[in-house]
């Protein structure tokens, strides 16, 4: 009796164990693989296919007090290293057009070079960067700490008038160019064409991230979300909460979502049974 018990215990460990590794995604399974452990809060991810490299900030105990770090994450061999020069290093974009990686601290927007694993602050803007995002037409937007919404293109800051009269802590743009952007309010479209404030509800979205065909995606303290332009709905793709919460989320090279929690970075590897 002892040992039956004992045995059915080990099963439903087993199952368990099992389950916590597995996310259906779309009815889809996949496993969760850990790429970097011990990564506290990894923040705004984004990622540069050319060198298979995942960019972010995150926190860590510098004598016993929390500070910002940024760092890199090699998808390929794994390798992890501190970028250090940002000055309180928050937001990170990657322009894969002419493979520029960028990385924003308190007093602005700072370049990464590969051959020396050293930065350059541009010297164009003292702004405080709060997040980023690189579009391929409309240049680098880029949300500062007191959440005024600008672009950087062509050498010149601009800030962005018709959406600064709001807070806009983060944004982003879809795979048709409208702009989207967050707040402790909601998800809001700002279309160009009628130059309206359009209202998509009450998300409390971290951060946004796109797939390598320009899809928009967002995650939340809930989960993970598809953001579909046709009809204006956020599909959930991944439900978490607490430790398990989803930070900041990227797209790996083979379209693959590599995601941060409190202490991983995670990547959900297709799978036919889990
Ligand atoms: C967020 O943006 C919307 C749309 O512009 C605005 O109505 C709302 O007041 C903003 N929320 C805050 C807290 O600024």
């Amino acid at each position: 009796m002892k040992l039956l018990i004992l045995t059915i215990c080990a099963l439903h460990v087993n199952q368990m164990m099992a389950s916590k590794d597995c996310v259906v995604v779309n009815g889809k399974n996949y496993e969760k693989e850990v790429l970097k452990d011990n990564i506290h809060q990894a923040y705004q991810l984004s990622f540069d296919p050319q060198q298979n490299t995942l960019f972010f900030s995150y926190s860590d105990e510098v004598d016993s007090k929390t500070v910002l770090k940024m760092g890199y994450l090699n998808l390929a061999t794994k390798s992890f290293g501190e970028i250090s020069g940002v000055k309180d290093g928050m937001a990170t974009a990657v322009d894969t057009t002419n493979h520029i990686v960028y990385l924003g601290g308190k007093d602005g927007i700072y370049t990464y070079d590969y051959a020396t694993k050293s930065v350059k602050n541009l010297g164009v803007t003292s702004l405080s960067i709060w997040q980023m995002f690189y579009c391929p037409i409309h240049g680098l937007f880029f949300t500062t700490s007191d959440e005024k919404p600008y672009v950087f293109k062509d050498g010149q800051v601009k800030q962005i008038v018709e959406a600064s009269s709001s807070k806009t802590r983060v944004m982003a743009v879809g795979e048709h160019h409208d702009v989207f952007f967050a707040n402790s309010s909601g998800i809001f479209l700002f279309n160009h064409h009628t130059n309206k404030v359009v209202d998509l509800g009450d998300y409390n979205v971290n951060a946004f991230t796109k797939d390598s065909k320009g899809k928009l995606y967002f995650s939340s303290p809930v989960g993970f979300y598809a953001v579909n332009e046709a009809d204006r709905k956020m599909n959930k793709l991944i439900s978490e909460t607490g430790e398990d919460s989803i930070w900041g989320a990227a797209f790996d090279k083979d379209d693959n979502i590599v995601y941060s929690n409190e202490d991983n970075i995670v990547k959900l590897v297709p799978k036919d049974k889990c």
